[in-house]
């Protein structure tokens, strides 16, 4: 019984966590696939700031994990999630938004609207 009482007060959490993130989501997170894992995994310990602001590849969003897994306390990420979690990051926070960044810097013509982060705001 004792057990069940935990099991089911964990399954309670887990869903109302889940409720709040569908339901709250202001989150400053581009649209891109599986946002909703990094949301669940990436927003404990810091703001997802600290995510928009960096872009780099794929390759060095795997090694900051790592960092952050080394140093951080990170928990373990399945290699399944772990690769969902890079893909979101590679397609809204590559390099890629920083050329458009520096094109515009550098006066090269119009600021082409970056549909990935058109409406930051918005939900998955
Ligand atoms: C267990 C806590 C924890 C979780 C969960 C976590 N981080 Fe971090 N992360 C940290 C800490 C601590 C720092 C250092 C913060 C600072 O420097 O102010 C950090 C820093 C960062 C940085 C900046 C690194 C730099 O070089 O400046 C990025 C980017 C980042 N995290 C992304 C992520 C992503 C993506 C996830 C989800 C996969 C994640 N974090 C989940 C603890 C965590």
């Amino acid at each position: 019984m004792q057990m069940l009482k935990i099991v089911f007060c964990a399954v309670n959490f887990l869903s109302s966590a889940q409720v709040l993130y569908s339901q709250t989501d202001n989150f400053a997170l581009a649209k891109g696939p599986h946002r909703d894992l990094v949301l669940q995994n990436c927003l404990g310990c810091h703001s997802e700031l600290i995510i928009t602001q960096n872009h780099m590849s794929r390759r060095s969003w795997d090694q900051k994990i790592t960092w952050m897994q080394q140093t951080q306390n990170l928990w373990p990420l399945a290699p399944e999630l772990r690769s969902k979690i890079l893909d979101y990051l590679e397609y809204t926070q590559g390099p890629l938004a920083i050329k458009e960044e520096k094109d515009f810097m550098d006066g090269l013509g119009p600021r082409r609207a970056n549909p990935l982060l058109f409406n930051p705001k918005g939900g998955n």
